[in-house]
């Protein structure tokens, strides 16, 4: 295919419209023009998908110093104390802001309404439309951006790479529209990245489409760190049916009291933690898994059907009709769940104020890492760290900008982009590995690894890793390429930890080990 080169110019480029995203965008149209990219339609993220809500300090029976201990307790002694104390600190302001500029949450009488969460010492998660939330914060970000004007959206525009000059700088980001037939050159004064996360990369995710560890990858070649890689969370209860998608039932239901029985109808959380099924999320998994191995099952149930029919329609309305729409009725009988990749608590290593290892590049949200979930996320956490840290990662790029020009595609990369050569693949090559790539992620890399999978599994990566040296400009190759290299981020850093931290369980290593405080930065 023959692909025209354009070349654009702008103060501002955001890849990816998520909540960090957008959120930065906001902050980023007082100083500049902005462009934000993202690889789908307008909305398609994980943040559009987030059902739970959001975790906030914002009731007369709650305190910011017990969300800190919350979230430093869940994170099993791996979170950065400063990162934590500016989230629950800027928390309450960035979701009173948010609810000045039109969003709704949900109400009990004339006051918001909190719902509990696995590890949460108090009820303290604001939700939207019982089950909606991230769509009500998208919807009231995307209206804000739109008002703030000077910002240009390019939908189902797929960020290859990031453009590093001679001295090592991020100046722009090279840009695939495939249907135009385009190849988008985008100078830029910062780039920020704020791709999401990582959960394509295994068999079982909650996650849609999108998120295929972009941001890890390309940031990766650009030579940025990235940090704490080998924590992937994994969400205890994902839908389990053949043949439908491994779709999420919030935590909230446990929450609002549902109840998990293994295949014998037993409940069994109580034999893992005193706190049963409000346990951090990480251990209620891997009880989950101990389970399935005990009974030989696929799944175990939650159960809800203890609760009033209306209540739970009326709670969970979304989750309602999406399992009805695969003729399941959560109200009448217990429901097959098994756990799914879910949230990827490593990233690219930034400071407070988004700025990465390379000088003009910042990144927030998902695909970020301060160090503010440590080895497990606290429950309800991430769309907060998307207000808190997008917000910071826009003022850090905006005072890095003001002391520079907008630069010039270096010519190099014009004559490199003109000249290209391309690996030769067929559609079911492409999906064949990737299908192979995610199911050898679920199984060696998965909620329990060991050095024996995670080697088997760093063999096959690498075989695919020279196998496909240029991928043509086709969202699927260079996702593929991209899923490659963060899954093989993922299993080095997962082999280099010899022990057992929050969501990082290895079978071989099951105590923390001595050196537990350590932190595995990767770089290229
Ligand atoms: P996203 O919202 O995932 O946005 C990523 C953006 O990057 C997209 O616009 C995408 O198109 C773009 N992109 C990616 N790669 C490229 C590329 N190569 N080129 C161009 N664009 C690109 N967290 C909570 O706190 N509370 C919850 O209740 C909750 N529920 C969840 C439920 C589900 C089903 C899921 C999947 C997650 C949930 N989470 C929840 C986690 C939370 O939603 C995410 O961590 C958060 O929304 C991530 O926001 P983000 O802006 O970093 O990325
Ligand atoms: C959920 O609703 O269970 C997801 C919440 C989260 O990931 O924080």
């Amino acid at each position: 295919m023959s692909y025209s080169l354009e070349q654009l110019s702008t103060d501002f480029l955001i890849i990816g419209g998520g909540v960090a995203g957008l959120r930065a965008a906001i902050e980023l149209a007082r100083n500049g023009e902005v462009i934000v990219v993202t690889k789908d339609a307008p909305l398609e993220s994980s943040t559009e998908y987030a059902q739970g809500g959001v975790a906030v300090v914002l009731s007369d029976e709650d305190e910011i110093e017990i969300h800190f201990e919350d979230t430093i307790r869940a994170g099993d002694g791996l979170c950065i104390r400063k990162s934590v104390g500016t989230l629950v600190e800027e928390g309450p302001m960035r979701i009173r802001e948010l609810i000045a500029w039109g969003a709704e949450f949900d109400q009990e009488g004339s006051k918001l309404a909190f719902t509990q969460e696995a590890a949460h010492s108090k009820r303290r998660i604001l939700h939207a439309h019982g089950d909606s939330t991230g769509k009500e914060i998208l919807r009231v970000l995307t209206d804000k951006v739109r008002q703030a004007g000077r910002t240009t959206k390019i939908d189902f525009a797929f960020t290859r790479d990031l453009i590093i000059d001679l001295e090592g700088r991020c100046i722009g980001a090279v840009v695939v529209r495939q249907k135009e037939e385009k190849v988008l050159v985008i100078m830029a004064r910062a780039v920020l990245l704020a791709t999401g996360g990582a959960g394509r990369l295994f068999e079982r995710t909650t996650n849609p489409p999108v998120a295929t560890g972009d941001g890890i990858a390309m940031s990766w070649r650009a030579g940025a760190e990235l940090m704490d890689l080998e924590f992937v969370q994994f969400h205890p209860t994902a839908l389990y049916r053949h043949g439908t998608p491994s779709f999420l039932l919030s935590e909230a239901m446990r929450g609002e009291g549902g109840m998990l029985r293994n295949i014998h109808g037993l409940r069994f959380m109580d034999r893992y933690h005193p706190a049963r099924e409000l346990a951090p999320r990480d251990v209620v998994t891997r009880a989950i898994h101990a389970e399935l191995l005990a009974t030989g099952a696929d799944h175990v149930f939650l159960d809800m059907t203890h609760l009033s029919p209306d209540y739970v329609r009326k709670r969970f309305p979304r989750i309602y009709s999406t399992c009805m729409s695969y003729g399941i009725d959560i109200t009448a009988a217990p429901v097959p769940v098994s756990p799914a990749a879910h949230y990827t608590m490593g990233g690219v290593r930034t400071d407070l104020w988004g700025a990465t290892t390379v000088p003009g590049l910042f990144a927030a949200g998902e695909a970020a890492c301060t160090g503010v979930h440590g080895a497990n996320r606290l429950a309800s956490n991430s769309l907060l760290e998307g207000l808190v840290f997008g917000e910071r990662a826009g003022l850090g790029a905006a005072r890095y900008a003001a002391r520079r020009e907008r630069p010039l595609p270096p010519k190099r990369l014009l004559r490199a982009l003109e000249r290209r050569t391309e690996d030769v693949f067929t559609a079911s090559d492409i999906d064949y590995i990737r299908q192979s790539l995610r199911k050898i992620m679920w199984e060696q890399v998965g909620i329990v690894r060991d050095k024996k999978g995670i080697t088997n599994a760093l063999k096959k990566l690498k075989e695919w890793d020279r196998m496909i040296k240029n991928p043509p400009l086709d969202r699927a190759a260079l996702e593929l390429k991209n899923m490659i290299q963060a899954s093989l981020l993922i299993a080095r850093s997962a082999l280099s930890r010899e022990g057992s931290v929050g969501a990082h369980c290895r079978g071989d290593f099951p105590a923390k080990g001595k050196d537990w405080k350590k932190r595995i930065i990767m770089k290229k």
